[in-house]
Order: structure tokens, then C-alpha cells, then sequence
């Protein structure tokens, strides 16, 4: 197969260019901006007829980014390219997977019919599985998801000495099992009970016999924080000494780093899926062993 063309929709971010220098692929040149009404311009420089193209764009805040995406692949389509793979590592509109009140849409389903017009495979990072348990129940297109456990894993086991991991609720036993299993370390889960989507609570399990040991609370999304935040709050009444907060997926929504950053806790930090001060922890290598994979080489 031909070298691809691998082109980010978030110009500069370093999980991009990190990507593209692992892949030793041709990096795609093209002009994006706004009219002054607000409208998208877009101009594709890089010759694709005929090429694979790799287009990373992580899908936070989904809604400013998907209309220049949808057309980024059109041009991309109308130009010749022969395939079109989107890099998401963060995958949004994955949580409302279910009607919880009448009259509720499923955007999950709508968000995932939308993505499969326009490209031809999907690769992203830990996607938030919760009431689907694979991608395919709602993505007809192939798609690869990367783990972010050995990188969290290898982190803890550098940088937290007599950890005990912790998730925040029944969803992240997933992960949570498996970064402690490959960190050797144990861990457990707390209860949540969500009442809004700023008001969580959760409680704690008998945790006395580790209770000198650092907790690492590690979830998939941070979002508005208040999951964490609350756990911590816990945790900190129950004696706990060292805490450490780690996401795959840095969304902190309006105030939430701060949030953390005020909270007494050792340190926060993420895996750099989405961009933000907190990334301590690279996925580069991993999303492009998963495109090598996919390109078969
Ligand atoms: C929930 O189901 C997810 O796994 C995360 O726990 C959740 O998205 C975190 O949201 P927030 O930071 O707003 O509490």
C-alpha cells in the first residue's frame, strides 16, 4: 500500500504530530479558517487521489467541530482519495446510550450513523462503553479501539509507590481491573448514584486495610469532575493521605481542573487523547501500532 496522507483537524496538537512522525507518513497540507460570519472555509492543498488518508481530529466539543470534519471527508471523497480513516481518540456523543426519561434522543446512534457516511474506518481510545459492549452495535464501518491501561499502568508503576487503584463506579471496573492487573496493584470500585450531570454520589467500600496505601482514582472521562471530586471528598474522610486522579479522557468541563487543582490531591492527570495541560501520558505509539495494524503493515 501506498504511504498515507495523514491530516489533523486540530492543527498542531502534539498526540497528531507525534502520530504522523510514527507513521513516517506525508503530512497533509490544507488552509481551515472561519468567514468573518462565522461560516467554514476549507482548502485541501495536498494531492489525495488515489491515497489513504488518515484524519485525526479528537471529538470533544462535537458539535464546533463536526461540520468542518463532515466536510473535510467530502473534499477528501470528491478529490479521489481512495480511503478515509478517522482518527477519534476520544469518541463523543458515546454516553447517551438510552432513554432515560420519554421523549429522550439517542444521539449515540444518530452521532455513529453520521461518522459512517462520511469514513471508512474509525479508530479511537477507550470509548465509553457502557450500555453497548462493542463499537459495532452502533459503527457499521471496521473499527479499532486502542487501550489506554499498559500506558496508565506503566505510569503508576513509575511514579505511585503502594498504589491501590479506584473506580468511581460499576462502568469503570472495565479499565480500572485491567490497568491494576498490569500494574500489580489491587484495587476496588466504588457505588455512584448519579442525580444530575453535576450532582454524583458515591460511596466507599471497606478500604481500611489499605487505607496507607496512595489512591489512584482512574476513570475514562472527566467531564464536569464531580465524580472524582466526590471520591476524593470521600476518600479524604475516610483517612486516605495521597490521592492521585488519573483520566484517559481530559474534557474538564468550565471550572473542573481548577477544581482539582484546589482539592489537596497529589496530582491530576490524563492520557493526551484530548489536549490539555494535565496530558502526562502519551498514546501516540499505541494509536499508531493500531493504524499499522489496520494498513496491515
Ligand atoms: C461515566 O459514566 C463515566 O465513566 C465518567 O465517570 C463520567 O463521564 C465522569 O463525568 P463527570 O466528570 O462529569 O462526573
Amino acid at each position: 500500500m501506498t504511504s498515507p496522507v495523514l491530516f489533523h483537524l486540530d492543527e498542531n496538537t502534539v498526540l497528531g504530530k507525534k502520530i504522523h512522525k510514527q507513521l513516517g507518513c506525508e503530512m497533509g497540507k490544507w488552509e481551515l479558517r472561519n468567514f468573518p460570519d462565522g461560516e467554514t472555509y476549507l482548502r485541501i492543498l495536498s494531492q489525495v487521489e488515489d491515497k489513504t488518508i488518515v484524519l485525526v481530529a479528537s471529538l470533544n466539543q462535537p458539535d464546533e467541530k463536526i461540520l468542518r470534519l463532515l466536510f473535510f471527508s467530502q473534499a477528501l471523497r470528491e478529490s479521489g482519495a481512495k480511503k478515509i480513516v478517522l482518527v477519534a481518540p476520544y469518541l463523543a456523543y458515546m454516553r447517551q446510550d438510552k432513554a432515560f426519561h420519554e421523549g429522550e434522543v439517542i444521539t449515540s446512534r444518530y452521532f455513529a450513523r453520521i461518522i459512517c457516511q462520511y469514513f471508512d474506518a474509525l479508530v479511537t481510545v477507550d470509548p465509553h462503553l457502557h450500555r453497548y459492549h462493542a463499537l459495532s452495535e452502533i459503527y457499521t464501518i471496521p473499527c479499532r479501539v486502542v487501550h489506554a491501561a499498559s500506558s496508565m499502568a506503566a505510569w503508576i508503576r513509575a511514579h505511585v509507590p503502594q498504589a491501590l487503584l479506584i473506580g468511581p463506579d460499576s462502568e469503570s471496573q472495565q479499565w480500572v481491573r485491567e490497568v491494576a492487573q498490569q500494574a500489580a496493584v489491587p484495587y476496588t470500585i466504588l457505588e455512584k448514584i448519579r442525580h444530575g450531570d453535576e450532582k454524583v454520589q458515591v460511596s466507599i467500600p471497606q478500604i481500611e486495610e489499605w487505607k496507607d496505601r496512595s489512591a489512584v482514582l482512574v476513570d475514562d472521562i472527566i467531564s464536569t469532575g464531580h465524580t472524582m471530586l466526590e471520591s476524593i471528598q470521600q476518600l479524604k474522610k475516610l483517612g486516605v493521605k495521597r490521592i492521585y486522579c488519573i483520566g484517559v479522557h481530559a474534557i474538564f468541563a468550565g471550572e473542573a481542573y481548577n477544581l482539582f487543582l484546589k482539592s489537596g490531591i497529589e496530582q491530576v492527570l490524563t492520557c493526551n487523547a484530548i489536549e490539555h495541560s494535565s496530558n502526562k501520558i502519551d498514546l501516540s505509539p499505541e494509536i499508531a501500532k493500531s493504524l499499522g495494524k489496520l494498513f496491515g503493515s
